[in-house]
């Protein structure tokens, strides 16, 4: 039986070109066999193995657009950095929209891997050629939102990002495993909040519900399509790159939040839901799969806003990225001295979209 080590020796190509192809239709055999013998086995594949190029580029489509999601999402959070009502509160939101910028550095480094540059990924996001996610387009009306976004918006990206810590890909598997532990921060800074706000006064118990009222629906649709409507789970499971289907991680974060709504003492807005004995599982009322399309098509409440305000910072952070890359390039002369400083990533040395007055 082949070692560890002779079956990565195996699938690994230094030469090749990075969409992977190779020579020979019986090295390309070759090739395939192994990449689906490792998938297989569950083991990892990495930058300079073989892969076929229609999982490479689902794995860049995939990543870019939870890259975009991260940094999109700074933006309506951000919106309450100024509001937060204490010291505490405003510390700890500054640290989760922080820590939205360093999940997107680290999803743009995994990309990166896969041979395409941050630059062009980020003028796909800009021309709308590249999704992010469908949650980040409905506005922060109050403080309670911010609640709302992290217990249920944190929660449903932790049950959906979690099998993703066992993707077939190494590099995204790894950035996933530090991403979780955050978001899982995240969601627990939510969760508290809301139940904070369910104690308090009447005024504030019914600000927390009007919060869950208005972002229930839309965090099951984070999930994305139903699954006879998803064009990709099949392929991408088959791949382990997605590890359940979308309606097994909905249903997963529905029974999930049924017992913590009760905690909170607040009500999730679907007459329909009812434990069902038979199932295990809780059923829960229709999605409105319309509005779905509609905030993917471009026509959700805050689409608009969002891209403005992400190519606004992206256009006026170009002089910082412009200077330290004349920094590193200085540096990195022979006889320079200092080691060369890294490039700056775009989303690092832009403003990420999120200052300026408050926005919805
Ligand atoms: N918002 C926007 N687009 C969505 C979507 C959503 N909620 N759900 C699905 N789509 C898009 C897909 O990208 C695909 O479009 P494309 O072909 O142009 O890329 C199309 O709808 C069909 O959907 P599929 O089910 O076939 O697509 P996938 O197999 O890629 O599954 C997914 C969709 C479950 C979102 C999957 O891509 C995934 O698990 N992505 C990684 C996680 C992620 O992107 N999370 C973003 C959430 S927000 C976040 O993480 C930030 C945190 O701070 C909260």
């Amino acid at each position: 039986m082949a070692t560890a080590a002779a079956q990565q020796t195996a699938r690994t190509q230094p030469g090749t070109g990075r969409d992977g192809t190779v020579g020979t239709t019986d090295a390309d055999d070759a090739f395939a066999r192994a990449f689906d013998a490792a998938v297989a086995a569950d083991e990892r594949i990495e930058p300079r193995d073989w892969m076929p190029d229609a999982y490479r580029a689902t794995l860049v489509r995939q990543i870019a657009q939870h890259a975009h999601s991260e940094i999109i999402g700074m933006q309506p959070e951000a919106n309450w950095i100024t509001r937060a009502p204490s010291l505490r509160r405003k510390a700890i939101l500054m640290a989760k929209v922080q820590d939205e910028a360093g999940h997107g550095l680290y999803l743009y480094s995994a990309a990166e891997t896969l041979g395409t540059g941050r630059d062009e990924l980020l003028d796909k996001l800009h021309s709308g050629r590249q999704k992010y996610s469908s949650i980040f387009n409905y506005p922060t009306l109050t403080w309670a939102d911010v609640g709302a976004i992290g217990w249920l918006v944190d929660g449903a990206a932790i049950t959906n990002q979690v099998p993703l810590c066992r993707c077939s890909y190494g590099p995204y598997a790894r950035a996933m495993v530090r991403i979780c532990k955050e978001e899982s921060f995240h969601q627990r800074q939510g969760y508290e909040l809301l139940l904070a706000l369910s104690k308090g006064t009447p005024e504030q118990h019914a600000m927390a519900q009007d919060a869950v009222d208005r972002w229930w629906w839309p965090s099951l649709m984070m999930f994305g399509p139903p699954d006879d409507e998803s064009a990709h789970s099949a392929q991408s499971m088959a791949w382990k790159i997605k590890r359940h289907s979308n309606d097994e991680l909905r249903q997963r974060f529905v029974d999930i939040c049924v017992p913590q709504a009760e905690s909170l003492g607040l009500t999730l807005p679907d007459p329909d839901l009812r434990w069902n004995e038979e199932r295990g599982q809780h059923d829960f009322g229709a999605i409105d799969w319309t509005e779905f399309r509609e905030v993917l098509k471009g026509n959700g409440p805050c689409n608009e806003q969002r891209i403005t305000q992400r190519r606004r910072a992206h256009d006026e952070g170009a002089w910082v990225r412009e200077a330290a890359a004349a920094h590193a390039a200085k540096h990195s002369r022979p006889g320079a001295g200092a080691p060369a400083a890294p490039a700056p990533t775009t989303a690092s040395a832009d403003t990420t979209g999120t200052t300026g007055a408050p926005q919805a």
